[in-house]
């Protein structure tokens, strides 16, 4: 076993006297914390998963952990949503806690524990365009049911996080700080950058409370992946614009799938439309999201990799850079249909608003 695995199992021991573990596997293939499944020895029905909450990332996790019960509780009493969807539940620890501080490798380490999903399954990358409109229907429902928290209830759990400006006054440091070596690296993204610094006055202005990170492994499918049946991954919850979820999404399905593909982008539409609902009135949005999704995130893999790889950490250096021109790519396919986009999502929310009225 691997030193993070044994740390990872020592905390358990300590956290949840009452279960003995069987040996732990490493779970999904999420990006941001270390999550083991575990299971009891005495009772192998019994499976949880453990995570260590990744503190580079997240500064105040009491703060998380305040807002992830809101968002759970506030899930739970919505009898549409939890007609269609599990709401995850936390376990806490012999001591009645819902963090556990465990001392190790020198460090103070967080750890938390939720119960397995029984019969769950993650379908990434989706297999099935079906699988990404059950994703967007969910993402949508979990929008519709947290509308009912007030905005300050939500603070954002990474300061700035999804915030344009604040990339781009990030990217203006970066790029006055490099050297003219790292400059010259960058040089040819910088026309791009330049071209795309005004975007829609509404898009960045908040009006919803939003998952934030909508990515199709965040969601959680029965095992024969026809159907999502839970969302997970409630860390970035917080008081956004709904477009930069479904924007979001559009642009995680379409890079996963090798390219944009209309297809794939109605799937997405069509189901957060259905799980939502109501936004006709903003259909503009569904078509320009995902472009401004896409540029955000090429911009932050751009300004890290000029500020020398501290946020994403990455095996080699330029790795933020390709991944950076990945996105971009992205921006300019999802720009070149942007007009088949917005035929869709035209289509769509006339739908919605002829179905209510
Ligand atoms: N309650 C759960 N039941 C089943 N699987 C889970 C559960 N929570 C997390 N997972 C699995 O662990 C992976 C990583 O968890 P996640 O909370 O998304 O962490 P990260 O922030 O690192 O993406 C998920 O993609 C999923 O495969
Ligand atoms: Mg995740």
């Amino acid at each position: 076993m691997h030193a993070a695995e044994q740390a990872a199992q020592r905390a358990f021991t300590a956290a949840c006297a009452w279960v003995e573990p069987a040996g732990l596997e490493l779970l999904g293939n999420g990006h941001i914390h270390q999550t083991y499944l575990l299971s009891d020895k005495n009772d192998p029905a019994q499976r949880y998963v453990l995570q260590r909450i990744n503190p580079s990332v997240y500064a105040n996790i009491r703060l998380l952990m305040q807002q992830t019960q809101t968002v759970l509780a506030t899930l739970a009493e919505d009898t549409e949503y939890c007609s269609a969807y599990q709401v995850v539940s936390l376990v806490a620890t012999a001591d009645g806690q819902l963090l556990h501080m465990q001392n190790d490798d020198g460090g103070v380490h967080c750890w938390r524990l939720w119960h397995f999903v029984a019969g769950s399954t993650t379908c990434d990358p989706p297999r099935q365009r079906a699988q990404i409109w059950q994703a967007a229907r969910a993402f949508g429902a979990y929008q519709r049911a947290l509308a009912v928290l007030s905005f300050e209830v939500l603070q954002p759990t990474i300061s700035g996080f999804l915030h344009m400006p604040s990339y781009l006054n990030q990217y203006d440091k970066a790029l006055a700080d490099c050297s003219s070596a790292v400059r010259q690296e960058v040089s040819q993204w910088l026309p791009v950058v330049a071209a795309q610094r005004h975007w829609p006055e509404s898009l960045s202005s908040p009006n919803a409370m939003i998952h934030g990170d909508c990515k199709i492994n965040n969601v959680l499918f029965d095992t024969a992946g026809e159907s999502a049946i839970a969302v997970i991954d409630l860390d970035n919850n917080m008081y956004g614009h709904w477009a930069w979820d479904f924007g979001d999404l559009v642009r995680s399905v379409a890079f996963s799938r090798g390219g944009v593909d209309i297809a794939d982008y109605r799937a997405c539409a069509s189901g957060f439309v259905a799980g939502r609902g109501a936004f006709a009135a903003q259909s503009a949005l569904y078509a320009v999201a995902p472009a401004y999704l896409a540029f955000m995130l090429g911009l932050r893999f751009l300004t890290d990799h000029m500020n020398g790889d501290h946020y994403f950490s990455v095996p080699n250096r330029g790795d933020n850079l390709r991944r950076a021109a990945e996105q971009f790519e992205l921006l300019r396919q999802f720009q070149h249909h942007a007009q088949a986009f917005t035929d869709v999502a035209e289509e769509l929310t006339a739908d919605d608003s002829a179905e209510r009225s």
